[in-house]
Protein backbone atom coordinates (compact mmCIF):
# COMPACT_ATOMS: atom_id res chain seq x y z
CA UNK A 1 0.00 0.00 0.00
CA UNK A 2 1.50 3.28 -0.82
CA UNK A 3 0.28 6.39 1.28
CA UNK A 4 0.29 9.73 -0.18
CA UNK A 5 0.90 12.55 2.84
CA UNK A 6 1.67 16.47 1.69
CA UNK A 7 5.27 16.24 1.00
CA UNK A 8 4.93 12.80 -0.75
CA UNK A 9 4.51 9.88 -0.75
CA UNK A 10 5.11 6.86 1.73
CA UNK A 11 7.50 4.40 0.46
CA UNK A 12 5.82 1.38 0.59
CA UNK A 13 9.57 -0.54 1.45
CA UNK A 14 9.78 1.53 4.62
CA UNK A 15 12.74 3.54 3.49
CA UNK A 16 10.35 6.49 4.76
CA UNK A 17 8.65 9.21 2.60
CA UNK A 18 9.92 10.45 -0.38
CA UNK A 19 9.37 13.72 -1.82
CA UNK A 20 8.55 14.62 -4.95
CA UNK A 21 11.42 16.65 -6.30
CA UNK A 22 9.29 18.75 -8.81
CA UNK A 23 12.28 20.80 -11.07
CA UNK A 24 11.43 24.57 -11.12
CA UNK A 25 11.87 27.25 -13.37
CA UNK A 26 14.26 30.38 -11.95
CA UNK A 27 15.09 33.67 -13.29
CA UNK A 28 18.66 32.57 -13.75
CA UNK A 29 17.92 30.25 -16.29
CA UNK A 30 16.66 32.90 -18.62
CA UNK A 31 18.90 32.87 -22.02
CA UNK A 32 16.90 35.95 -23.12
CA UNK A 33 15.80 34.17 -26.11
CA UNK A 34 12.09 34.20 -26.41
CA UNK A 35 12.17 30.86 -28.07
CA UNK A 36 14.42 28.72 -26.35
CA UNK A 37 13.04 30.28 -23.09
CA UNK A 38 9.76 29.21 -23.94
CA UNK A 39 10.81 25.70 -24.83
CA UNK A 40 12.44 25.69 -21.65
CA UNK A 41 9.40 26.31 -19.40
CA UNK A 42 7.46 23.77 -21.81
CA UNK A 43 10.42 21.17 -21.11
CA UNK A 44 10.40 21.58 -17.21
CA UNK A 45 6.49 21.68 -16.99
CA UNK A 46 6.61 18.56 -18.98
CA UNK A 47 9.17 16.66 -16.18
CA UNK A 48 6.81 17.75 -13.72
CA UNK A 49 4.12 16.21 -15.31
CA UNK A 50 5.48 13.00 -15.27
CA UNK A 51 5.35 13.35 -11.33
CA UNK A 52 1.75 14.67 -11.02
CA UNK A 53 0.88 11.99 -13.39
CA UNK A 54 1.85 9.29 -10.85
CA UNK A 55 0.79 11.24 -7.99
CA UNK A 56 -2.45 11.84 -9.16
CA UNK A 57 -3.27 7.84 -9.71
CA UNK A 58 -3.48 8.35 -13.67
CA UNK A 59 -2.40 4.68 -14.68
CA UNK A 60 0.37 3.35 -16.04
CA UNK A 61 -1.05 4.31 -19.24
CA UNK A 62 -1.28 7.70 -19.04
CA UNK A 63 2.23 7.68 -17.03
CA UNK A 64 3.70 5.96 -20.28
CA UNK A 65 1.80 8.48 -22.24
CA UNK A 66 3.66 11.61 -20.19
CA UNK A 67 6.85 9.82 -20.54
CA UNK A 68 6.78 9.52 -24.61
CA UNK A 69 5.79 13.29 -24.61
CA UNK A 70 9.05 14.53 -22.60
CA UNK A 71 10.90 12.53 -24.90
CA UNK A 72 9.33 13.70 -28.29
CA UNK A 73 9.61 17.28 -26.64
CA UNK A 74 13.69 16.47 -25.76
CA UNK A 75 14.18 16.21 -29.23
CA UNK A 76 12.43 18.44 -30.89
CA UNK A 77 13.93 21.28 -28.21
CA UNK A 78 17.27 19.73 -29.32
CA UNK A 79 16.73 20.12 -33.21
CA UNK A 80 15.33 23.79 -33.11
CA UNK A 81 18.31 24.84 -30.71
CA UNK A 82 20.89 22.75 -32.79
CA UNK A 83 19.38 24.60 -35.91
CA UNK A 84 19.41 28.08 -34.49
CA UNK A 85 23.46 27.23 -33.52
CA UNK A 86 23.90 26.16 -37.48
CA UNK A 87 22.03 29.25 -38.67
CA UNK A 88 24.19 31.64 -36.89
CA UNK A 89 27.34 29.24 -37.39
CA UNK A 90 28.23 28.64 -33.62
CA UNK A 91 31.71 27.13 -33.14
CA UNK A 92 30.41 25.08 -30.40
CA UNK A 93 27.86 23.32 -32.98
CA UNK A 94 29.29 19.99 -32.84
CA UNK A 95 30.19 19.88 -29.15
CA UNK A 96 26.43 20.73 -27.73
CA UNK A 97 25.26 18.71 -30.33
CA UNK A 98 27.15 15.70 -28.72
CA UNK A 99 25.63 16.29 -25.50
CA UNK A 100 22.48 16.23 -26.92
CA UNK A 101 22.37 12.78 -28.46
CA UNK A 102 24.38 11.32 -25.23
CA UNK A 103 21.13 12.74 -23.40
CA UNK A 104 18.74 11.82 -25.77
CA UNK A 105 20.19 8.01 -25.50
CA UNK A 106 20.05 8.46 -21.68
CA UNK A 107 16.71 9.45 -21.71
CA UNK A 108 15.68 6.80 -23.99
CA UNK A 109 16.94 4.22 -21.11
CA UNK A 110 15.40 5.57 -18.80
CA UNK A 111 12.13 5.54 -20.47
CA UNK A 112 12.61 1.89 -21.64
CA UNK A 113 13.34 1.17 -17.78
CA UNK A 114 10.17 3.02 -16.87
CA UNK A 115 7.70 1.14 -19.45
CA UNK A 116 9.40 -2.50 -18.04
CA UNK A 117 9.14 -2.08 -14.68
CA UNK A 118 5.94 0.47 -14.36
CA UNK A 119 5.45 3.76 -12.81
CA UNK A 120 7.22 2.81 -9.12
CA UNK A 121 7.54 5.64 -6.59
CA UNK A 122 11.26 4.93 -7.28
CA UNK A 123 11.12 5.01 -11.08
CA UNK A 124 9.31 8.27 -11.66
CA UNK A 125 11.82 10.04 -8.85
CA UNK A 126 14.66 8.31 -10.93
CA UNK A 127 13.64 9.88 -13.70
CA UNK A 128 12.02 12.96 -12.86
CA UNK A 129 15.37 14.20 -10.89
CA UNK A 130 17.85 12.37 -13.42
CA UNK A 131 16.23 14.58 -16.15
CA UNK A 132 15.13 17.26 -14.30
CA UNK A 133 19.26 18.24 -12.93
CA UNK A 134 20.03 17.59 -16.42
CA UNK A 135 17.68 20.32 -18.16
CA UNK A 136 18.68 22.87 -15.43
CA UNK A 137 22.32 22.34 -15.46
CA UNK A 138 22.56 22.37 -19.34
CA UNK A 139 20.57 25.45 -19.00
CA UNK A 140 22.93 26.98 -16.91
CA UNK A 141 26.01 25.99 -18.60
CA UNK A 142 25.60 25.09 -22.40
CA UNK A 143 22.57 27.02 -23.40
CA UNK A 144 23.32 30.35 -21.44
CA UNK A 145 26.61 30.73 -23.24
CA UNK A 146 25.05 29.49 -26.86
CA UNK A 147 22.21 31.93 -26.11
CA UNK A 148 24.28 34.72 -25.65
CA UNK A 149 26.25 33.81 -29.18
CA UNK A 150 23.33 33.86 -30.82
CA UNK A 151 22.11 37.03 -29.33
CA UNK A 152 25.69 38.58 -30.33
CA UNK A 153 24.98 37.71 -33.76
CA UNK A 154 21.52 38.62 -34.13
CA UNK A 155 22.09 42.44 -32.78
CA UNK A 156 24.78 42.43 -35.12
CA UNK A 157 21.92 42.42 -37.70
CA UNK A 158 19.73 45.57 -39.27
CA UNK A 159 17.07 46.17 -36.91
CA UNK A 160 13.92 44.91 -39.26
CA UNK A 161 15.86 41.38 -39.65
CA UNK A 162 16.35 41.34 -35.97
CA UNK A 163 12.59 41.75 -35.54
CA UNK A 164 11.74 38.96 -38.05
CA UNK A 165 14.67 36.52 -36.84
CA UNK A 166 14.05 36.92 -32.97
CA UNK A 167 10.43 37.23 -32.69
CA UNK A 168 8.36 37.72 -29.19
CA UNK A 169 6.64 34.96 -28.52
FE1 LIG B 1 18.04 24.01 -24.33
FE1 LIG C 1 21.16 22.65 -25.45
Amino acid sequence: MTLQTANGILNPKGKGIMAYQYTTWTPDLETGHPVIDGQHRQWIAAVNELFDAHKNGRGRKEVERTMAFLIEYTNKHFNDEEGLQQKYGYAEHPAHKQIHADFKKKARELAGELYRSGPTEENINNVCVTIGRWVVNHIKTADLTMAAYIRSKVAQQPLALQKRTYPRL
